[in-house]
C-alpha cells in the first residue's frame, strides 16, 4: 500500500486558483479522480474551471448543484463533475459515478463527496481548500505516488 503525499499551496487570488488547476489539468491522462473539499465559496468549482481549461476544454464551467453532474469534452477524454452538495441520498447518481471509475477516457471530479466516499477510488487526487483570515485559500493537496505526475505539476 502507498502512502499518500501531502503538499500545500497558497493561493491569493481565483486566478492564482485556476492556474495552478490548469497545470494539473495539462497533466491529466484520463482515469482519474479527483475529490475537492472546502466550505462553499472555498473555490472548488474556480478549481474545476482551470483544470478543463488547462485539459483543453473550452466548455463553460459552472456548479452543476442543481444538475448533480455535468461534463466538459477536452480532445482526449471527457471530464464528469459532480455536486452533491445537499444531496444525503445520492442513490442512481452514486451508481453511475461508480461505473465511471478507472474509465481512461474518463475523468471524475466531484465537490461535496461525503455521501459518495464509498464509491471513489482509494487512488485519487484529494483536495482541500481552507479559506484563511486574509481572505487566502490554504489548498492541501494529497495523493498516492501512483499520481505523483499531477503533484510535479504544482510543486
Ligand atoms: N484564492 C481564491 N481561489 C479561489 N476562489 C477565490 C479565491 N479568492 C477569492 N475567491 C472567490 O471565492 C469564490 C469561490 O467560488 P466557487 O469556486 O464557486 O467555490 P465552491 O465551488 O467551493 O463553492 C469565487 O467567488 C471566487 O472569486
Ligand atoms: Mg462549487
Amino acid at each position: 500500500m502507498s502512502i499518500d503525499k501531502t503538499w500545500q499551496i497558497i493561493s491569493d487570488d481565483p486566478a492564482k486558483t485556476e492556474q495552478l488547476a490548469e497545470k494539473i489539468g495539462k497533466q491529466l491522462k484520463g482515469g482519474e479522480t479527483i475529490e475537492l473539499v472546502s466550505d462553499l465559496g472555498g473555490g472548488k468549482t474556480t478549481f474545476v474551471r482551470g483544470l478543463a481549461r488547462g485539459a483543453g476544454s473550452t466548455d463553460k464551467v459552472a456548479s452543476p448543484t442543481f444538475t448533480i453532474s455535468k461534463v466538459y469534452d477536452t480532445p482526449n477524454f471527457q471530464i464528469h463533475h459532480f455536486d452533491f452538495y445537499r444531496l444525503p441520498e445520492p442513490g442512481i447518481v452514486a451508481d453511475e459515478l461508480a461505473e465511471l471509475v478507472n474509465d481512461p477516457k474518463i475523468v471524475i471530479v466531484v465537490e461535496w463527496a461525503d455521501s459518495v466516499q464509498e464509491v471513489l477510488p482509494s487512488e485519487r487526487l484529494l483536495l482541500r481548500i481552507k479559506q484563511t483570515p486574509e481572505g487566502h485559500r490554504e489548498l492541501t493537496f494529497s495523493a498516492p505516488e501512483s499520481l505523483n505526475y499531477l503533484r510535479e505539476a504544482v510543486k
